[in-house]
């Protein structure tokens, strides 16, 4: 019924932001469910672990782009489509703006190839809303940096890679503002949490204004 995507640089906060808010959607007896990108299907995870191997240093950014792309036309067939069919909320950790923001203004792909290849992988399908944790790279890579054990082939780039990313995401942002909410990342959970519930509580009728 309302698929609702999170996305934002590495570190940002998102999975933290996503629990919360399904607990408090499952609190008032909502159907919801959760996704991720790259993943979210046992085709998918596989295609995820391809990916993000840290020794996969020779992938090509055209093959990168296709693999994503290959994982996001599998899930939203198998998984997102049937459920909000169903009248389920979709919550998905990350979505096709990744695309755009890390292989087009990241890698410098163009960005007409990619939303033709975006748009044929999810049929046409694109968020009702969509946050951005918005934090500056170097602090977002400093958090992940703390837990080693997390870190993939994406966020071994360098710095300056990932404030491309953010120039795009803020391009994207300006595009197409009524689809994006921006959350300032550098507050504490809580608070950031209570603007996410005001938002999804006014997109899905709960609260007014
Ligand atoms: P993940 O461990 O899920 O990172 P995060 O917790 O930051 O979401 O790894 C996903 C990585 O893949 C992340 O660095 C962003 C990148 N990515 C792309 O480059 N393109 C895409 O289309 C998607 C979905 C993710």
């Amino acid at each position: 019924m309302y698929f609702i995507t999170f996305e934002g640089p590495e570190g940002s906060g998102k999975t933290t932001q996503i629990r919360l808010l399904l607990e408090w959607l499952r609190q008032q007896g909502r159907p919801v469910l959760h996704t991720r990108e790259p993943g979210g299907t046992a085709i998918g995870d596989h295609i995820r672990s391809i990916l993000l191997h840290p020794d996969h240093t020779e992938m090509t950014p055209e093959t990168e782009i296709l693999l994503f792309s290959a994982a996001r036309a599998q899930i939203v067939r198998q998984v997102i489509r049937p459920h909000l069919a169903a009248g389920e909320i979709v919550v998905c950790d990350r979505f096709y703006d990744s695309t755009l923001a890390y292989q087009g203004y990241g890698r410098g792909l163009p960005l007409e190839d990619l939303r033709r290849i975006t748009t044929f992988a999810t049929g046409g399908l694109t968020p009702d809303l969509t946050f951005y944790l918005d934090l500056e790279a170097r602090a977002g890579l400093r958090r992940k940096a703390q837990t080693p054990a997390e870190w993939n082939r994406m966020e071994a780039l360098a710095l300056d890679f990932h404030q491309r990313v953010a120039a795009g995401y803020r391009a994207l942002i300006a595009a197409e503002p009524a689809r994006w909410h921006v959350l300032d990342a550098s507050q504490s959970p809580e608070v950031i949490q209570a603007e996410v519930r005001g938002r999804v509580g006014r997109l899905v009728g709960w609260l007014v204004g």
